[in-house]
């Protein structure tokens, strides 16, 4: 262990970790894309916290402080079964005015799956409202992610996150990535969708998809015949299509919602990660007003029954985050500097034999690695590339996330990337240069096991 950073291991804590074999840095302090261990070692954050959370960057942003602390002083907390707040009054009218066109309606909760698993409640809800009870299957691609729950287990297709749950988990409707590796062009994404149209079509309740992956698929998109394509299938079959922006929204890809770039608009969003951008635990779930229109013309009431849906200082944190966002202008920002992003991390990568792929959208950038022999098979999974990324980026001070190899073979290893809004263009330069000096070593290390192996 190195004496200078500050570390806990498993038999040193009595919280419950997430890895018992791994040591985990004591964070004591951030500022902007700098995070501090006890020793004062300082790691560059490439992840927004680790989780795309933290948009605004670590330490204090006054106003927001100010905003959280002034809500605990007026009214801490009020269910919003009895009553309501002008902070979520105010919340959801910042929500609905930052929105894409026709998103009328918010409803709030504490975060990513709690916002998914109550969507997934509002597509039942509003095909039974309209008369149409026999629509229940929901259609995703297989390697997504939307949340931890039971319910969004069976919204991807990923064995290894639904194991050893199985026994439990609603298994819906999946349809192949439309990546490089299995079909570039979507047009057999959309024939499976056709396949479970046929099959299913007048029980299909919605497509829900991130419009820009996250850590299943980092920065990956469909390609745009794809997108028209399921607008044609919409309209034809009567399904919602759904976005997941839990990490997308607030302005991670360069516009407030991803949604903005994208040739259709989706019925229902859900998002939550930089609402409350680390300082306080928020999401959101916006409809169009014809989604709301299905509850006020039938039974009158949509009951999600979260105790914490729209607190008030959730929500007051929520606002300012959004004012901050405004005021100094960084989804701009991220719009602006996100291509320059993209583009350096690909000149620095661009010698490198085991990275395939380097894609994304504003500050939510992905990087694929294939096996160098032939620079199109996945990496064997027993040599734990991503785990080996993730732990070398450690060692040179920089914190990225890296998934592992899927084991339906839909995804490689891969590395996300999602810094900060304010991070300066010095951090993004020092974030490239860091990760070009990772994936190097990983390379050596990967392509000399590869060699002996073949002897
Ligand atoms: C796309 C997406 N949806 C949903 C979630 C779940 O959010 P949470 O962890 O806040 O419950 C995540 C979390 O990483 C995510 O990336």
């Amino acid at each position: 262990m190195d004496k200078n950073r500050s570390f806990v291991t498993a038999d040193e804590t009595s919280v419950f970790v997430r890895e018992i074999d791994k040591q985990y840095p004591l964070l004591v302090r951030g500022e902007g894309a700098w995070l501090y261990d006890a020793s004062g070692h300082a790691y560059l954050d490439a992840v927004s916290g680790g989780a795309m959370v933290t948009s605004l960057g670590h330490g204090a942003v006054p106003s927001i402080s100010e905003a959280i602390q002034k809500q605990t002083e007026q009214v801490s907390f009020i269910y919003n079964v009895h009553a309501t707040s002008p902070a979520q009054e105010q919340l959801a009218r910042d929500i609905v005015s930052i929105a894409p066109e026709g998103f009328t309606r918010v409803h709030f909760v504490s975060g990513g799956t709690e916002a998914n698993e109550l969507a997934l409640r509002m597509v039942r809800n509003y095909h039974v409202e309209r008369g149409e009870a026999g629509r229940h299957v929901m259609v995703s691609p297989a390697q997504s992610y939307h949340g931890a729950s039971i319910a969004t287990f069976g919204l991807t297709g990923r064995n290894g996150l639904q194991s050893p749950y199985q026994p439990y988990i609603q298994q819906q409707e999946h349809i192949s990535p439309a990546t490089w590796l299995f079909d570039p062009s979507g047009e057999t994404a959309l024939k499976e969708l056709d396949e479970i149209l046929e099959r299913v079509g007048g029980q299909v309740a919605a497509f829900l998809i991130e419009p820009v992956s996250a850590a299943s698929l980092p920065g990956y998109s469909p390609p745009e015949s794809f997108w028209r394509g399921l607008e044609e299938r919409r309209q034809k079959h009567g399904f919602l299509v759904w976005f997941d922006e839990v990490v997308t929204g607030m302005g991670r890809t360069g516009t407030w919602f991803a949604a903005d770039q994208m040739p259709i608009m989706p019925d229902i969003i859900t998002t939550s990660k930089g609402l409350g951008a680390g300082y306080f635990p928020v999401g959101a779930m916006l409809v169009q007003e014809h989604v709301y229109q299905a509850v006020a013309d039938g039974s009158r009431s949509f009951e999600p029954g979260h105790t914490w849906d729209g607190a008030p200082v959730s929500c007051a944190a929520g606002s300012a985050v959004i004012n901050h966002l405004r005021k100094e202008r960084l989804v701009e920002s991220v719009g602006e500097r996100g291509p320059r992003l993209l583009e350096d991390i690909r000149s620095a990568l661009a010698g490198s034999e085991i990275v395939r792929e380097v894609r994304g959208r504003g500050f939510l950038l992905g990087v694929s690695y294939v096996d160098p022999a032939d620079g199109t098979s996945l990496l064997d999974p027993s040599l734990g590339v991503s785990r080996r990324i993730d732990e070398t980026a450690l060692k040179n001070s920089l914190l990225v996330y890296s998934t592992q190899p899927t084991r339906d073979g839909y995804a490689g290893d891969q590395t996300l990337l999602a810094p900060t809004f304010v991070a300066t263009d010095s951090d993004l330069d020092q974030i490239v240069e860091r990760l070009a000096t990772t994936v190097a070593e990983v390379e050596r290390q990967v392509k000399n096991e590869l060699t002996h192996a073949k002897r």
